[in-house]
């Protein structure tokens, strides 16, 4: 009989949380039982996992004894503090927040793109920012073929991204907006119904963004190439669910638009949805609830030798957290590599 193992959920509760929830199911994963964590105020809280139900428990130091693999999806700070005892007891962490990406000894993995550097983890495999893989899966193909040299990329990121908390404002917002009343503003500095904002997580010295500046780092990481040069410009936008990203191309060598779409025809993971003739290209709205990276308006830049300019979408809560996170999980029981090496 194939191995089984003890999963746990770390926020279990929240919009990625319940997105690994549901992936796991639906991928079959070999789940022996699955130990679904959050605050202490879900405690008790019934949870569904595979139409049965699991009671979520608050997450405490103790909490991965006996467990082999953690998926965790519960913010920077919660990783930071837990993901080390969960790999001291024995688990192996698959981390959905920025705490562990640029760690040197902490692989950063889109199984598409780099699936062999999860040969080398000690205990820890940091999931990427959302607006990142989407990026680096279409990336891929295309860098294998012609070197991209420099990616100029605007995002269009739904509020799903901040969290369940986000959604509901979204919702409120407009809401009451529509009735003539005044929103509340919780969760973003300002507005976002009917509205866009140019910044998505805190500003840097430099005046680019945390998220911006996660979309340089982590796409060299990933694509093990520092010389790549990366100009990154986040904006959140009232869009339930679904990353957009226009996104610019520099190759060293030609790469003629129909070899591209050759290319991204074939890449896993990578949907061409192309026919500008009769408008057909992704839209958020059909990329929600679906694993694919979808490609089109695909175009030559002619203000630049051999560049080409792309519209990617893809469902950030699941190919950008909790389906790449589950991906990495499978990866990891096809090579037997759920343990941590001492
Ligand atoms: P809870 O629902 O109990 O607050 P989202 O990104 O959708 O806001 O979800 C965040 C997830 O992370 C939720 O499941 C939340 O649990 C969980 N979480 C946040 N902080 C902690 C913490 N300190 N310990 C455990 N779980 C946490």
């Amino acid at each position: 009989m194939s191995k089984e193992y003890r999963v746990a959920v770390a926020g279990a509760t929240g919009a990625v949380g319940r997105a690994m929830r549901s992936i796991l199911a639906e991928r079959d994963f070999p789940v022996k039982e699955l130990v679904a964590l959050a605050t202490a105020k879900s405690a008790g809280m019934h949870l569904d996992y595979r139409g049965e139900e699991v009671i979520c428990q608050e997450l405490t130091p103790e909490s991965f004894r006996g467990i082999d693999l953690a998926l965790f999806s519960a913010g920077g700070g919660t990783s930071l503090k837990y993901a080390p005892m969960a790999r001291e007891a024995g688990c192996v962490v698959v981390d959905n927040s920025s705490a562990w990406r640029m760690e040197p000894d902490v692989p950063l993995v889109v199984p598409e793109v780099n699936p062999d550097d999860v040969n080398w983890h000690k205990g820890i495999i940091a999931n990427p920012n959302c607006s990142t893989i989407q990026m680096v899966v279409v990336m891929k193909p295309l860098h294998d073929e012609a070197k991209i040299t420099r990616v100029v990329v605007s995002t269009y990121q739904a509020v799903s991204g901040t969290g369940a908390k986000a959604i509901n404002e979204l919702m409120q917002q407009t809401g009451r907006l529509l009735a003539g009343d005044a929103p509340e503003i919780n969760v973003y500095p300002h507005q976002i119904a009917f509205n866009c904002l140019p910044q998505i997580d805190v500003f840097l010295e430099d005046g680019y963004t945390k998220e911006e500046q996660k979309m340089v780092d982590e796409t060299k990481k990933i694509m093990g190439d520092n010389s790549i040069a990366v100009s990154a410009t986040c904006v959140r936008v009232p869009v339930q669910n679904g990353h957009s990203e226009a996104i610019n191309l520099q190759f060293a060598r030609p790469l003629s638009v129909e070899r591209a779409r050759e290319l991204l025809a074939e890449a896993p993971g990578v949907k061409v949805v192309d026919d500008p003739a009769n408008k057909v290209y992704p839209m958020p709205i059909e990329a929600s609830g679906q694993d694919d990276t979808y490609v089109g308006r695909i175009r030559r830049d002619p203000t630049a030798e051999n560049a080409l300019n792309l519209w990617v979408v893809a469902d950030n809560l699941r190919k950008g957290a909790a389906l790449n996170a589950v991906q990495i999980a499978e990866l990891l029981v096809q090579r037997d590599l759920i343990r941590v090496p001492r």
